[in-house]
């Protein structure tokens, strides 16, 4: 008898078929431990970082004034349409790998493989910042001691030399060095490596114990920080608009909207959670529910801390590298410093923590689906049962690029990644909607045409509104991915071997 044998498609825009998703699930050899909570505070844990505690004064101070409250509102509106079409789609697809896997079932390869190259951005190069911004913060916890460790070790070389030139200039003794490298980026960076190979519930239960510690001094900030609010400082609201000599407008509406893209950063994460739907107990329900969760406990937070801070120091005195543990100390709370410095730095050890995890968990479906290489990123620990070698490539990524490089505006081509990322995932599932109607929906975003054109419209503004040379890098990235693919993965997907 004559067999046939099924044509294969070498489309660019070739779909996993959706049965194959369930077979992955089936076959996973991750453990399925987190609860619906532990999920959400594995979205708060990734949310919660630098964008509060670092980016508000800057946002602030040069470009909303005491609209800051409003910039997040705005962010949080663009992530929200985001947040709700996600979670359509982790119902549907509840697998590792996120947004890349939902549009690889939907859209297409080239399509899926985009957003997962854009989401290296979110998750490395987020990750690779937030590990900068511990150091930063690590440094003053050390100056609350007294101890004073020399530029060459907490910097890396270009910052290490351009601190050198100002100390100098101010007139104090700085030793010439010629070698420099920022060791506690370095540091904290294998720390959450190992205990990432360790296993999930490890991870899992260091996360929750820096959550409370870390929400527990946000509620704080809030509750305090109120007795010192003079609404003096809030007026204006929004301070009247200046145009620099860039031609770039400050405060006034168009300053609120730049202000809302700088601290989108401060969201970035609460997508984070779908991508550990292969471990957890209930993804279908738990993880859209946790996506949602977070993102408005975070959003309802952030709104909060920004109206006291503005409330307790006139905007244009906020510090620009620590503006809440300033407020703080301005106020006569001294004491508190200590306390916000310490949260700060275990806050963002835990995002460092979700945003790898995530990392490894995108890396772990883009391999199953053969457009990376398997050995790297789909090996499993037998004992730990964690991605293993793909989370030690991570780790050395991550702490290399922390160590030697100035990271002071990389968070904004982290966002650019988001954004994208973010408008991607609003169109596929309406896309999806369309094309497979009656398909399983434990969870339905409500009037999703709306929804979803608001969410792309929102979040491809505030990409727009990102800084050219941000755009640009972008577009390079953009580039490097598609040779990458047209190298390596479309010859290597499984789609290749239809049988299988
Ligand atoms: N949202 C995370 C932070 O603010 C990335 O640190």
């Amino acid at each position: 008898m004559e067999t046939k044998s099924k044509p294969v498609n070498t489309s660019v825009m070739r779909k996993k078929p959706l049965a194959a998703y369930a077979a992955d699930m089936q076959k996973s050899e991750l453990k399925r431990v987190l609860t619906r909570w532990g999920l959400t505070s594995l979205g708060i844990g990734a949310v919660i970082g630098g964008g509060i505690f670092v980016l508000t004064g800057i946002a602030a101070n040069e470009w909303a004034g005491p609209a800051l409250a409003l910039a997040f509102v705005i962010a949080g509106i663009a992530c929200t349409f985001a947040a709700l079409c996600y979670a359509e789609f982790a119902s549907i697809l509840p697998v590792e790998g996120s947004a890349y896997a939902y549009s690889y079932g939907t859209v297409g390869e080239l399509f899926a493989w985009l957003i997962g190259w854009n989401l290296i951005l979110e998750y490395m190069m987020g990750a690779t910042t937030v590990a900068v911004s511990w150091s930063g913060y690590f440094e003053k916890f050390l100056h609350l001691f007294h101890i004073d460790p020399p530029l060459w070790l907490m910097n890396d070389p270009i910052t290490a030399q351009e601190k050198a030139d100002v100390m100098r200039a101010a007139g104090q003794i700085v030793p010439e060095f010629s070698f420099a490298v920022n060791l506690p980026a370095f540091l904290i960076v294998w720390v959450v490596t190992y205990i990432l190979v360790k296993g999930i519930k490890e991870a899992a239960s260091t996360n929750n114990l820096i959550v409370i510690v870390k929400v527990a001094t946000v509620i704080f900030v809030v509750i305090a920080g109120s007795f010192y609010i003079d609404v003096a400082n809030w007026t204006p609201f929004i301070p009247a608009p200046v145009v620099d000599d860039t031609g770039q407008t400050h405060f006034g509406f168009d300053g609120i909207v730049t202000a809302a893209g700088i601290v989108f950063f401060a969201y970035i994460g609460f997508d984070a959670v779908s991508t550990q739907a292969g471990e957890a107990i209930n993804p279908k329900k738990d993880v859209p529910f946790a996506i949602i969760a977070s993102l408005i406990i975070c959003t309802v937070l952030y709104i909060l801390v920004s109206l006291v801070l503005t409330g307790m120091v006139p905007y244009n005195q906020l510090d620009l590298k620590a503006p809440v543990a300033q407020a703080f100390s301005d106020v006569g709370l001294t004491w508190s410093v200590y306390l916000i410095t310490i949260a700060a730095i275990a806050g963002l050890t835990s995002v460092m923590l979700v945003m790898m995890l995530g990392q490894t968990r995108i890396f772990l479906g883009m391999a199953k689906d053969g457009l990376l290489p398997r050995n790297l990123f789909a090996s499993i620990h037998p004992k730990f049962k964690t991605p293993w070698k793909s989370t030690i490539f991570v780790g050395a990524v991550v702490s290399i690029v922390a160590a030697v490089t100035p990271i002071d505006k990389v968070s904004q081509l982290t966002s650019s990644g988001t954004l994208f990322a973010f408008a991607m995932i609003c169109g596929a599932v309406w896309l999806l909607r369309v094309r497979e109607p009656n398909l399983e929906r434990p969870y339905r975003t409500p009037a999703l045409p709306v929804i979803a054109t608001l969410g792309i419209v929102a979040n491809l503004y505030l990409m727009w509104n990102l800084r050219t040379d941000t755009k640009l890098t972008f577009l390079v990235w953009g580039i490097i991915g598609l040779i990458v693919y047209f190298l390596y993965s479309r010859k290597h997907s499984n789609l290749n071997n239809p049988q299988e």
